[in-house]
């Protein structure tokens, strides 16, 4: 209830569905200081994204096989993983997840071995789009690879789960030791915060591309970590962690797949060394899915990041649909941020601030219309003069309640950019915190990250290959555009 909206998450949150062209002329609300080749790129991304008769969702999903990362995976914690999770015909399943000392996912530290027995339930009520599943896990191991991840981990179990780790052989790397057994009835699984519920919630999607990314794309879509350790053993997802990708039809090229899929316990995959690139952040990004936040939120987001004033604006487009078909509102925002600083927490990611000062929404749907109609009187905007498709302000109303859109507002923001196998630049903005509020202290600054964003303009750059791979320790000058990066998420506002 009390749900807050997301600035730079939310707000540098939206761009559009597949009725995006049947609302009316939203690109004017972007505006653009990128040419108008670069506006091209814009339009061309947010067609396909709208595109959804692309993406197929298999209802109930269909989950056997192998599905893998197809990168370095980053959890609240933070936490470095990559996971490789195979499903059999009798639905049991085994699951691996390899956990790593450094943010390149090339120093594993300890895997887990999962096994157990999921069964798909009834479509969810609460997450559109996903389905329920029961699991049980009959087994769950750990291996580790270096002294110092075991001895952690070892005085976690001494601490917690007296007698573990005394009991039995002498702990030692290259080992597995079982840390849930059914059949044992032991479990101290607890000592570490391991839980398997992200298998509660399921959904799976097929992707038609090009024959040079892949031409068929399987996802599938796993519940949520909560972004607060002592809260993920009760916590039940109502969103997505980055998708996994089906071993056999995954987008091309990808490395890390071929790694993934060749190693086991015994071999965890050490991922290829990425040049860290400094990707110039001014310019336009732009959703490349329809994004699914906790607390439910389908959205899609344009950012545009102006480097030499440090101001931002994104248009947030929100749906009532998981393909992003029917809109309900969109959300403009604008404001400044800071001049970003390498988080000592998070490796390899940038920490800024976010400010948020205007703020416009356009209703696109009648019960949002209604809703905002209802609302206290200066509460948001002039209520009772909210039409369809009709943007007002409401900055003057201090944002909007029923939104939960507080203004003016701060966001500690943390963000990374990346370059896909493609070459493409993205930029990866912080996950909002699972229970609905804001990172508006410097301790709620995300510790993960929100689904990317793709680049689609430069701002000054006259060819995109510029400007993208220099080592960010190199390049003092480009420095102001990391900045700009910041504030591309997404929220879980609260509509409810
Ligand atoms: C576990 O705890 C006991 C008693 O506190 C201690 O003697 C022992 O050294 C600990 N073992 C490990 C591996 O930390
Ligand atoms: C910042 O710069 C952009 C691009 O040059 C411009 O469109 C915008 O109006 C400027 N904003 C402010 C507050 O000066
Ligand atoms: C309007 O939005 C609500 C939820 O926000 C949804 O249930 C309803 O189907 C939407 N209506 C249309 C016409 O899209």
């Amino acid at each position: 209830m009390a749900k807050t909206y997301c600035f730079l998450g939310c707000f540098l949150g939206l761009v559009a569905g597949r009725k995006f062209w049947e609302v009316p002329d939203p690109m004017d609300q972007i505006p653009s200081s990128a040419g108008l080749k670069g506006e091209d790129q814009c339009l061309y991304q947010l067609h396909h994204l709208q595109d959804g008769a692309r993406i197929t969702a298999l209802l109930p999903p269909s989950i056997e096989g192998n599905w893998i990362s197809t990168g370095c995976e980053v959890r609240p914690g933070p936490e470095f993983l990559t996971r490789s999770y195979t499903f059999y015909p009798n639905r049991l399943f085994k699951a691996l997840q390899f956990y790593y000392g450094d943010h390149d996912c090339r120093k594993p530290s300890y895997s887990l071995v999962i096994k157990g027995k999921v069964r798909l339930r009834q479509a969810s009520w609460i997450t559109r789009g996903a389905t329920e599943a029961d699991y049980s896990l009959h087994k769950v191991g750990v291996i580790f690879y270096s002294q110092e991840a075991m001895s952690h981990i070892a005085a976690q179990m001494n601490r917690t789960c007296a007698g573990f780790v005394s009991s039995g052989r002498p702990w030692a790397p290259g080992r597995v030791y079982e840390l849930l057994s059914a059949k044992a009835d032991r479990d101290c699984t607890a000592a570490i915060g391991f839980t398997m519920h992200e298998l509660s919630l399921v959904r799976a999607e097929k992707q038609y591309n090009a024959p040079h990314v892949g031409a068929l794309v399987e996802k599938l879509f796993l519940g949520d970590i909560h972004t607060k350790k002592s809260e993920r053993v009760h916590y039940r997802p109502t969103g997505y962690q980055t998708p996994l990708q089906s071993a056999m039809h995954h987008i091309q090229p990808c490395q890390v797949c071929l790694l993934i899929l060749r190693s086991n316990e015994h071999h965890p995959p050490v991922l290829p060394h990425v040049p860290h690139t400094q990707v110039q952040l001014s310019g336009k990004w732009v959703s490349s899915q329809c994004e699914v936040r906790p607390a439910v939120l389908f959205l899609t987001r344009s950012l545009t990041f102006h480097g030499e004033n440090h101001t931002w604006e994104g248009l947030y487009y929100h749906y009532a649909d998981p393909l992003c078909k029917q809109p309900t509102f969109t959300l403009y925002a604008s404001g400044h941020y800071t001049k970003g600083v390498h988080s000592e927490h998070v490796r390899g990611g940038t920490e800024l601030i976010f400010k948020v000062s205007h703020a416009r929404v356009r209703p696109l749907n009648q019960s949002i219309l209604r809703m905002l109609n209802n609302a206290h009187h200066g509460s948001c905007g002039m209520s009772g003069k909210w039409r369809i498709r009709e943007e007002q302000d409401i900055t003057d109303t201090g944002g909007c309640n029923a939104l939960g859109i507080r203004l003016p507002h701060i966001e500690y923001e943390l963000f990374k950019t990346e370059q896909d196998s493609s070459g493409r630049s993205l930029v990866y903005m912080g996950e909002r915190p699972t229970d609905g509020s804001s990172p508006d202290t410097p301790d709620k600054r995300p510790t993960s990250y929100q689904p990317p964003l793709l680049k689609c303009a430069e701002h000054h750059l006259p060819s995109p290959r510029q400007g993208m791979a220099i080592p960010l320790s190199l390049s003092p000058l480009l420095q102001p555009c990391l900045t700009l990066i910041i504030g591309l998420y997404v929220c879980q506002a609260a509509i409810t």
